[in-house]
């Protein structure tokens, strides 16, 4: 549901509140007006079309990987490093919206809102929890969020615009980065030629956010999963990695696949 985030939108026009109309729109005082889609998610790109971000099947993928568990050590991560209080938890580019949905499961008053370009993937990341909202909008523009209004800003092997986020979160928040650490996926990587983790990534994220972040902390978190073929080819399909490999190449046999994250905690300086 939209209505928990409702106060901290702002209209991309004109940068207004928003209010609903009935159950299939919200409007700002100047009369812009946004639809909800049929799905629960609301369309907040004042008719800029971005780039349509992961595809059906890559998210459809994607959610069959989450569903079992496989990185369920990332969404504890999140969730142990959140302190419980009722500010919004804003998750950009959050996909299916399931480690947002773990993070408001450990902040019970607090109500969360994903966004997203990939309309299938909103239309998952509207129904992941009940005080989660879903819109679409480029993390590359300006954000449709009041300045000072995310308590909780998540970034999840997702894009990130250092200003926006900076200008969006308050000044006690905190914004959590999750990157593959060097050794993600390695196995998967030298076996079948998988796009691998660029070595500079924690340096280039730092440098992406800007000057205006503290860095309080960066925790590596790192699992061995056991996948057979299917799955394998099911985590594959949710990288962009997917379009490269030849599925006949892929195993019969279970792999032991390294799956190794870092998480930093950055606050606004
Ligand atoms: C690798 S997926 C990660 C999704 C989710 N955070 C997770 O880890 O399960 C990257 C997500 O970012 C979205 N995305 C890509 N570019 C975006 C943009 N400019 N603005 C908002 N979302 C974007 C994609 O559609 C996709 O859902």
């Amino acid at each position: 549901m939209i209505d928990g985030a409702l106060p901290y939108l702002r209209c991309p026009v004109c940068g207004q509140p928003l209010a609903r109309t009935g159950d299939q729109a919200l409007r700002c005082r100047q009369g812009h007006s946004f639809d909800i889609a049929r799905q629960g998610y609301v369309n907040l790109t004042a008719g800029r079309s971005p780039h349509p971000g992961d595809s059906a099947e890559m998210i459809a993928d994607r959610a069959a990987f989450l569903a079992e568990g496989h990185y369920s050590f990332i969404a504890d991560a999140l969730a142990d490093t959140v302190r419980p209080d009722d500010g919004l938890v804003l998750d950009a580019g959050t996909g299916t919206g399931d480690y947002l949905a773990r993070v408001l499961q450990a902040r019970p008053d607090a109500p969360g809102l994903g966004i997203d370009v990939s309309k299938p993937a909103l239309r998952r990341a509207a129904r992941a929890h009940p005080r989660a909202g879903a819109a679409l909008a480029d993390v590359w523009r300006p954000l449709p969020l009041a300045d000072a209004s995310v308590s909780v800003l998540l970034n999840v092997f997702a894009p990130r615009n250092g200003p926006e986020f900076h200008r969006i979160l308050r000044p006690s928040g905190v914004l959590l980065v999750v990157t593959p650490a060097p050794d993600h996926l390695r196995e998967l990587v030298t076996t079948y030629g998988l796009i691998g983790v660029d070595p500079a990534k924690p340096e280039r994220v730092a440098e992406t956010l800007g000057r205006s972040w503290r860095v309080e902390g960066t925790a590596t978190h790192r699992r061995t999963l056991h996948l057979t073929a299917a799955r394998t080819r099911t985590l594959i399909g949710m990288t962009p990695s997917a379009r490269h490999v030849s599925w006949g190449d892929l195993r019969a046999a279970e792999i032991a696949v390294t799956a190794a994250v870092d998480l930093t905690v950055y606050r606004p300086a």
